[in-house]
C-alpha cells in the first residue's frame, strides 16, 4: 500500500485518481483550495482518506499540508502535481496579471511542492512526483503561449529534478495528456481580458476548436488514473507519460518535425564550433 498526495484533486484528473487510489485501498492525502469539495471522499473512505487545504500559489498552505500529511500517514510515497489551469488569448491579449498568476500556479506551483516534498523524500530514500504536463508543451497552439510555456518550463523542470534526485531515489515522471473529459475548458480556462481582433484567424481559431471539443473529448480521466497508478507501481517508470491517441499522434508528428529540421540545418549549425 502506497501514501499519495494530490494537489487539485477536486475535479478532473485529480478527483478520479484520488477515487479510484481510494478504491483499490491505497492511503490518499486530498488537497484542493477548498477542502468541502473532497468531503465527500473523506467520508466515504475515513481510514484512507485524508483533507487539506492548498492553494498552490500559497507557499505557506504547501508547507503545512505537506508536513500535517506526512505526520498523519507515517510518509508520502508519491506526490502528484494535478492543480493547474489554461490562459487562452494570444501573447497581447493576456493582462500581466494574468500571466503572473497562470505561470505562479502551472509552473512555481509544482516546483514549490517539490521542493517542499523533497527533504521528506531523501530522508525515508526515495519517492516518486507525478506532474501534470500538457500537450501543448510538445508543440503549442496560437492562444497557449502562457499556459504551454508554464507547462514546459515545469516539464523541463522536472528533468532537472530527477537527475539532481536519482541517487537519493527521488522518481519523476511528466504525465503528458491530450484532451481529457474533465472541467479544464468548462472551468478551468481564463481567456486574455484584452481582445485584438487580428486574432480571430488563429486563437480564434483554436477557442473554437476547444468549445467543439468540450464534453466530447476522447481521453477518459478513469482510465487515466489507471495508467497513472501502473507508473507509479512500476520499477523503471518512464520520465514521460503520453495519455491517449491524440497526444501519442501529436508526440510522433512533432519528433518527426525537430529530426527533420535539424538534419535539414545540421552543416550550418556544426560549422561554429572552434577548429581542432
Ligand atoms: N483535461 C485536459 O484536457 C488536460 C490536458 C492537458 C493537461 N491538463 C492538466 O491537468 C490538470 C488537471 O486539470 P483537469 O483537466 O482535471 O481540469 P479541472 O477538472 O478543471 O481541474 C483543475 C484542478 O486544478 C485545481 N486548481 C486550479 N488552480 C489551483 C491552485 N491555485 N491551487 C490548487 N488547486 C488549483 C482546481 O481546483 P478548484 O476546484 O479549486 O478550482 C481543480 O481541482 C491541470 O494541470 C491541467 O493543466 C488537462
Amino acid at each position: 500500500m502506497k501514501t499519495w498526495f494530490i494537489t487539485g484533486a477536486s475535479s478532473g484528473f485529480g478527483r478520479s485518481l484520488a477515487l479510484a487510489l481510494l478504491q483499490e485501498g491505497e492511503q490518499v492525502a486530498l488537497t484542493a483550495r477548498d477542502e468541502d469539495k473532497v468531503a465527500d471522499l473523506v467520508d466515504d473512505f475515513p481510514l484512507q482518506a485524508r483533507a487539506w487545504a492548498l492553494d498552490v500559489t500559497r507557499p505557506n498552505s504547501i508547507t503545512r499540508a505537506l508536513a500535517e500529511a506526512r505526520a498523519h500517514f507515517g510518509r508520502l510515497d508519491v506526490v502528484v502535481n494535478n492543480a493547474g489551469y489554461g490562459l487562452l488569448g494570444a501573447l497581447e491579449e493576456c493582462s500581466d496579471e494574468q500571466m503572473v498568476r497562470n505561470v505562479e500556479t502551472n509552473f512555481l506551483g509544482p516546483l514549490r511542492v517539490m521542493r517542499a516534498a523533497l527533504p521528506g523524500f531523501r530522508a525515508q530514500g526515495g519517492g516518486h512526483f507525478i506532474n501534470l504536463g500538457a500537450a501543448a508543451s510538445v508543440s503549442n497552439y496560437a492562444g497557449f503561449s502562457v499556459y504551454g510555456g508554464a507547462k514546459a518550463g515545469m516539464e523541463l523542470a522536472s528533468e532537472a529534478v530527477a537527475a539532481e534526485g536519482a541517487a537519493c531515489g527521488v522518481k519523476v515522471t511528466v504525465v503528458i495528456p491530450g484532451p481529457f473529459r474533465t472541467e479544464f475548458i468548462s472551468r478551468s480556462l481564463d481567456r486574455g481580458e484584452n481582445p485584438v481582433p487580428e486574432y480571430t484567424a488563429t486563437v480564434g481559431k483554436f477557442a473554437g476548436f476547444l468549445a467543439k471539443v468540450d464534453g466530447r473529448q476522447p481521453g477518459d480521466p478513469a482510465a487515466a488514473a489507471k495508467a497513472i497508478m501502473a507508473v507509479a507501481a512500476a520499477e523503471k517508470p518512464p520520465f514521460r507519460l503520453v495519455l491517449g491517441h491524440y497526444a501519442y499522434q501529436k508526440y510522433r508528428r512533432h519528433l518527426d518535425k525537430v529530426r527533420a529540421e535539424l538534419e535539414a540545418w545540421e552543416s550550418v549549425g556544426l560549422e561554429t564550433d572552434f577548429p581542432s
